[in-house]
């Protein structure tokens, strides 16, 4: 289990942004038991060569969602949002969601985005956070999007393996 969701327990609601084929999603499901899970991925090409990560091909995309929705198909407690991550927060109260994990687009400028959008969607005592922290792939775009966000706030960074998280 990814330490994010050690935090994490039973009949809670929260998001998954960024699914891909739905391998994590279904060890949430599995192991967290959420009351609710909501599911959000376009599926539409995505990333830049600045970052190194570049998705460009549609068919490769929709062949992950065929086996998302085959990989998930038995949850009934799953809502699927095929819309951008920051489209997507806007569908949700402040205040709402008690966790939320972020593994979609990850260059420095979206990654800061997603952080900013979805911790006010958080509850207090909730937590956020998402996967490829010190990820050299990605151009540690993740990595600098948390580290400033600990260091705005002259908060000590916590040491993080691959996944970030940050207490609301
Ligand atoms: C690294 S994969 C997710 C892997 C998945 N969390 C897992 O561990 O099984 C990244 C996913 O993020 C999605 N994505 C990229 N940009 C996005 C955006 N702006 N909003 C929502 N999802 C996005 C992509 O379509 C892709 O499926």
């Amino acid at each position: 289990m990814r330490d994010f969701f050690k935090n994490i327990k039973p009949g809670l609601v929260g998001v998954e942004v960024g699914v891909a084929c739905g391998g994590h999603a279904h060890n949430i499901l599995l192991e967290n038991k959420p009351e609710k899970l909501y599911l959000v991925d376009p599926y539409l090409p995505y990333g830049s060569n600045l970052y190194g990560e570049v998705h460009s091909n549609k068919e490769q995309l929709l062949g992950w969602k065929e086996t998302a929705y085959t990989t998930l198909k038995d949850f009934t407690n799953i809502e699927w949002l095929h819309m951008d991550s920051i489209v997507a927060s806007q569908t949700f109260k402040n205040l709402s969601l008690d966790f939320v994990y972020i593994d979609a687009d990850h260059s420095f400028h979206r990654a800061s985005q997603d952080i900013d959008n979805w911790i006010v969607k958080v509850k207090s005592g909730g937590i956020i956070g998402g996967h490829d922290y010190n990820n050299q792939e990605d151009g540690y775009g993740v990595t600098r999007a948390v580290d400033l966000w600990y260091k705005s706030r002259n908060i000590p960074i916590p040491v993080f393996d691959t996944d970030w998280w940050i207490f609301v």
